[in-house]
């Protein structure tokens, strides 16, 4: 691994864990407390979410062809391949609860609002948002299995997040391996690296947007 990616992972590690130890959502899957409201507002989410994603690495391939940056095109070909249908893990987790979904809630849409704009105008940093989104899920997921049963639920029943889990650590890599070419300066990759924290603060608040507090 080059000096540049163990930079971009090991910032991407510590974000993820410092989401994980502070999200409310989180808490309440340790705890066992995650209710079948919070989980069917959240696939509901993660649904509309999934499928947001070609649009924004079609619109990401479009702004790179602009630029005549033919690498970052073909990467973004790429990934038009390996994301799509990944909404119908969604759709299938939420058939299972009986739920057909809803409107996306504000947080997912500040979230999303986020990703097209990196998308639109800065395409090597909707790269960053796509280690973000892939890094976390990888992270978050691999620590929350032990938990999913005091919940009464098994990975199957959250394949949107559990396939993933399985899928995105090699996007990671591939991602990363772009992200070295892009960030090589450290001025940069230090902005990247901001980009990432506003990203995990919306991500947090998405999550945590999902809790519902029972109070008498
Ligand atoms: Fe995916
Ligand atoms: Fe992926």
């Amino acid at each position: 691994m080059s000096a540049v990616s163990i930079d971009l992972t090991q910032a991407v590690n510590r974000i993820s864990q410092r989401v994980i130890d502070n999200s409310a959502f989180i808490q309440a899957i340790r705890s066992g407390l995650l209710s079948k409201e919070s989980l069917k507002s959240y696939l509901s989410d993660i649904k509309w979410i999934l499928g947001e994603s070609i649009p924004h690495i079609k619109s990401a391939r479009e702004a790179a062809n602009r630029r005549g940056d033919l690498r970052l095109a073909n990467f973004m070909e790429e990934k038009i391949a390996e994301e799509i249908g990944h909404d119908l893990w969604a759709e299938n987790d939420l058939k299972r609860l009986n739920s057909t979904g809803k409107e996306p809630s504000p947080a997912a849409v500040r979230l999303m609002k986020f990703a097209r704009n990196a998308a639109l105008e800065r395409p090597e940093f909707f790269v960053g948002y796509m280690i973000w989104s892939e890094a976390f899920t990888v992270v978050a997921g691999e620590q929350m299995s032990p938990y999913l049963p005091g919940n009464s639920l098994k990975t199957d029943d959250i394949s949107a997040v559990y396939n993933h889990v399985e899928t995105d650590k090699r996007h990671v890599q591939e991602d990363i391996g772009i992200a070295e070419f892009y960030f090589s300066e450290k001025e940069k990759r230090e902005e990247l690296i901001s980009f990432i924290e506003d990203a995990s603060k919306l991500t947090q608040a998405f999550l945590d947007s999902h809790v519902v507090t029972d109070r008498k």
